[in-house]
């Protein structure tokens, strides 16, 4: 009888212990309705769902309200500013479309309910009245987006990589879009690119 192909190492001091395949494979014939859930998801699922609720309240937020400067901001200078918004519109729905991706995975249903979608959001609409706010507005938002991620990121750690890299990813384009905001802000109020 040919032995089965061993993948275990010795787990010694510094490699983690690696499952032998036919364990492997007997494990993900168990709980097929589970889908990408199997038995060695280390977090909380329905907690994980929630959590991506709410990120995905948070992306949606920011579909809308760059969509809306980016054909509300008017006047000479704004061509520039518009397009920009125009295509963090098209990151954030990126965004959205990966976590109500991920929430499906995970089993849940995403929550695309315009109802509560402001209260389960972490960034805010805002109601800013010329370009000059309107860049604050989405440059707090970005920072808010930034911040969350970044303790999501530690939250999952290596309980749900899947989930963490996702939102890894999208944190490197909020940052983006963070910088962008600044440097739109800077060259609209006329100030110095370095404080100090
Ligand atoms: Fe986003
Ligand atoms: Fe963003």
């Amino acid at each position: 009888m040919a032995q089965p192909e061993q993948t275990t190492r010795d787990p010694g001091v510094d490699k983690p212990f690696l499952t032998d395949v036919l364990t492997l494979r007997a494990r993900a014939r168990e709980n097929l309705n589970g889908g990408a859930v199997t038995s060695t998801y280390r977090g909380d699922v329905q907690k994980t769902i929630d959590i991506l609720q709410s990120v995905l309240a948070t992306e949606i937020v920011c579909v809308l309200r760059y969509s809306m400067h980016s054909v509300a901001a008017a006047g000479i200078s704004s061509e520039g500013v518009k397009a920009e918004f125009a295509e963090h519109a098209d990151e954030e729905r990126a965004h959205m479309m990966a976590v109500a991706e991920r929430i499906t995975q995970l089993g849940g249903t995403p929550n695309f309910n315009p109802e509560g979608i402001l209260s389960r959001s972490a960034s805010e609409y805002g109601k800013a009245g010329n370009l000059i706010e309107m860049i604050e507005e989405n440059l707090i938002a970005e920072r808010i987006a930034v911040d969350h991620y970044r303790e999501l990121i530690r939250y999952f750690g290596d309980d749900d990589p899947g989930t963490r890299i996702m939102i890894e990813g999208i944190l490197v384009v909020e940052e983006e879009h963070a910088d962008d905001m600044h440097d739109l802000l800077v060259a609209h109020q006329g100030k110095p690119m370095l404080e100090g």
